[in-house]
């Protein structure tokens, strides 16, 4: 389809990077928020360095740490004011996505007039985009969300218990510093979670796309493959560096616009349940993912079999003559992937007994819906069908 397409962050990506954020900020402001999560930079040294860079180079730190996994509006809020009476001029992300779409939202509350949660989609009174933030730079300790090259942030509103994102040109990082030697302590289990969540933002855009996009699907399954082939060398040694590297990369392709330009990407459904199902139980987004996207795959599959053929064909090296067949043998490798990487496939796995399901597909569906009421995708899905889904991921 015809598109039009910008990315304006500039990337820095490789194993020592860290050491030039000092230089980089340097020729972005002068005082930084320095965002970080729970303690893993601060435990493993990256903290330290990274305040060191930024002195060295001139750069005076303001420091906010404590950032949830899931992150919460209050804590966003509570991070902007921390700029605004420190007068800082740039916001700086060390963590994961979590920390990021954090950093990225204070740098745009700081000059919002009224309630933040109008920037999100989810806003009951209508949508107010921000359009001005302090310059953003982050630096991903985690390969999975892709925030660090692109425009979104997903927030949790604690109060109304629902998550969130806005979608805002002013959110673009400045630079992506992407180290994947900082990536090197994250536990297997997160790892993995990592790994689904950028093949899931790969098969959204793959599956949710219009067909005749040939250059599109091979970059998405370039991307698979990679993950598919890195991925489990990653969660099996946590030090191997180069899978690192390569899961890093693939994870800022995944989500940076690139695979999904021009595709015509008519939802991000399974991403639209997990929000819903992480909002309410705090569960891990990636994990979250993996219990909701094979059970999407098996309803879509139905649907477009000869896509979800082409999938399996091209990804797992399967042949059929009948597509449907192909289609569902392929979501079952997918599933056996995401088991082998240690990642959870049933609600239950999650430590959820289904009781909440139809909770799940209404809440989704209040969040975001077509004009007739389904959930954006390709197909588009009823509340019938988005509860029979999830019972079959039960
Ligand atoms: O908080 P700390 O102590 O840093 O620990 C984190 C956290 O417990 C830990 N961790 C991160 N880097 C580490 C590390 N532990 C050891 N060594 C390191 N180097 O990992 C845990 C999870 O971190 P989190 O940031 O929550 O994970 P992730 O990167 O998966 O981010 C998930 C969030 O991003 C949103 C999700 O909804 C969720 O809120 N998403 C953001 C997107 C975007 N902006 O484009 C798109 C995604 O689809 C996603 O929805
Ligand atoms: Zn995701």
């Amino acid at each position: 389809m015809d598109f039009e397409f910008q990315n304006p962050t500039r990337l820095i990506f490789g194993a020592g990077v860290l050491s030039r954020l000092g230089e980089v900020a340097r020729g972005e402001g002068r005082r930084a928020l320095l965002v970080t999560g729970g303690g893993s930079v601060k435990r493993n040294g990256v903290f330290a360095r990274a305040v060191a860079s930024l002195e060295e180079a001139g750069v005076a730190v303001v420091a906010f740490d404590g950032v949830e996994p899931n992150p919460r509006l209050s804590s966003v809020i509570r991070g902007a004011r921390l700029a605004q009476a420190q007068q800082c001029d740039l916001v700086i992300a060390l963590g994961g996505g979590s920390v990021m779409d954090a950093a990225k939202v204070m740098a745009a509350v700081v000059f919002y007039d009224g309630d933040p949660w109008e920037m999100m989609v989810h806003s009951p009174t209508g949508i107010r985009l921000p359009t001005r933030a302090l310059p953003i730079i982050t630096v991903p300790t985690l390969a999975a969300t892709g925030s660090e090259m692109n425009k979104g942030a997903v927030i949790t509103n604690e109060q109304t218990v629902e998550k969130s994102f806005v979608l805002a040109d002013c959110l673009y990082p400045r630079v992506a510093l992407v180290d994947p030697a900082l990536t090197l302590t994250v536990p297997p289990d997160q790892t993995a979670f990592g790994v689904c969540d950028l093949i899931t933002h790969v098969t959204e855009g793959y599956f949710n796309g219009v067909d005749g996009t040939p250059v599109q699907d091979r970059f998405a399954e370039g991307v698979i493959l990679t993950a598919m082939e890195w991925g489990p060398k990653a969660v099996e040694d946590g030090q191997d560096l180069e899978a690192r590297a390569q899961v890093q990369w693939a994870s800022v392709v995944a989500l940076n616009g690139w695979v999904q330009a021009g595709a015509g990407v008519a939802g991000f459904p399974v991403h639209m349940i997990e929000h819903t199902i992480s909002a309410i139980h705090d569960v891990a987004h990636g994990a979250g993912l993996a219990v909701v996207n094979p059970a999407w795959m098996r309803a879509a599959a139905r649907v477009r079999p000869d896509r979800f053929a082409q999938f399996a064909r091209r990804v797992f090296g399967l042949e059929s003559s009948d597509p449907l067949v192909c289609a569902m043998e392929g979501v079952v490798r997918f599933e056996d992937f995401l088991t082998r990487i240690g990642c959870p496939t049933r609600l239950s796995h999650l430590g959820l007994d289904g009781t909440l399901i139809e909770r799940y597909a209404r809440e989704t569906l209040q969040a975001i819906h077509d004009e007739t009421g389904r959930l954006p995708g390709r197909p588009a899905m009823s509340e019938a069908e988005l509860i029979e889904l999830l019972r079959e991921a039960q």
